[in-house]
């Protein structure tokens, strides 16, 4: 008998295996895409990559079976097969773009500053006390109209001495142990030599205040330091006497050490005349803190100052005394140790 289908056993076969193809093919594009959703990092990304796109991978193993398959529908197949190949790119592309992303914002939640937060603690810097006493002493003086000048720590002789009425083999020059430099230099042994370097670039009337730092061949004691700070007064103008002086140091230390007993007592200095050494009462003793005195009408002179219009007064004080005995400390030492534990109280 014969079929009246005309009956195809290689049509069978063909058709099977093409159903079989595409069938396979939609199952791995669900599977792919299910899997791709579903991956929570960057690495099973490429794993899933190399599994349905790799070389050996479940693509390319599908599209191995299109050797069964008559030329004409390989295209077909090989089309298709393409379209999933880039979806399924795009898929993971676009996921793992989407779990960098998920990442970096992970990251950034984590590393957050609170800039709202308190702080943990204060490292901040601290000015020396010795700076800020000399700082503040020159504030009060700047309060009564007095402004900063400044001069040089190497000095030579004139200013440092000859100019202050200390002449060659004055016994006053034993008074300060000097280090002397070469030539006629050396280091100032106190801040009076401003003195004169600021009356000879100005005409009174002039008020100034000077800090600075000071050397004398002095030996390290709980006193004594061979460099140490000063600050110095002058004031000249017409018709200035004893009692401006004593009216401004007054002031002055009523301002910075409060109600202490002060007293002047009559003292001897080449460049002051008369001449004045000024103590406070502190712990049950009286200690001197500075020196002070009318400007000695030789010194005015010597600047071509005639003494008959102008006068005035000077005064230098040791900024280490003043801080000692603002902060209650014992040894001088201990305001050039650079030692934290003592220098952070202040
Ligand atoms: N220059 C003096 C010293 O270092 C201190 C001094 C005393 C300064 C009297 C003055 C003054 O201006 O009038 O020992």
């Amino acid at each position: 008998m014969v079929c009246s289908r005309n009956f195809d056993v290689n049509a069978v076969d063909v058709t099977s295996s093409l159903n079989q193809l595409n069938e396979n093919l939609a199952q791995l594009e669900k599977e792919a895409e299910l899997e791709i959703a579903s991956a929570q990092d960057p690495k099973s990304i490429e794993k899933l990559r190399v599994a349905f796109l790799g070389k050996k991978g479940r693509l390319s193993l599908i599209l191995g079976g299109m050797g069964n398959l008559p030329s004409k529908e390989r295209p077909l197949i090989g089309q298709r097969a393409n379209l999933i190949k880039n979806k399924l790119q795009q898929l993971l592309s676009d996921r793992l773009n989407d779990l960098k992303a998920e990442l970096l914002q992970d990251l950034l939640l984590k590393e957050t500053i609170d800039v709202t937060a308190p702080s943990i603690g204060s490292f901040a810097g601290n000015r020396h006390p010795l700076i800020k006493t000399t700082e503040d002493i020159v504030d009060l003086f700047c309060g009564l109209g007095y402004s900063v000048a400044e001069g040089p720590e190497v000095e030579n002789d004139h200013y440092n001495f000859s100019a202050l009425n200390i002449p060659q083999d004055h016994p006053a020059r034993d008074m300060q142990d000097t280090f002397y430099l070469d030539g006629d230099l050396l280091l100032r042994t106190h801040t009076s030599p401003v003195q004169i370097r600021h009356l000879e670039q100005n005409h009174p009337p002039v008020r100034i205040v000077a800090p600075g730092r000071v050397y004398r061949r002095d030996s390290v004691d709980a006193t004594h330091s061979p460099v140490f700070h000063q600050v110095e007064l002058l004031a000249i103008d017409q018709g200035l006497d004893f009692s401006h002086l004593r009216g401004t140091v007054m002031a002055f230390l009523k301002a910075f050490f409060g109600d202490l007993p002060v007293r002047f007592r009559a003292s001897y200095f080449p460049f002051t005349e008369p001449s004045a050494e000024v103590d406070v009462k502190w712990r049950g003793r009286w200690l001197e803190v500075m020196g002070c005195g009318m400007v000695d009408p030789a010194v005015l002179e010597g600047l071509g100052l005639d003494p008959d219009v102008w006068s005035g007064f000077a005064a230098g004080l040791g900024v280490e005394r003043f801080c000692m005995v603002r902060h209650g400390i014992d040894d001088i030492r201990r305001l050039y140790t650079s030692d934290l534990r003592f220098l952070e109280q202040f």
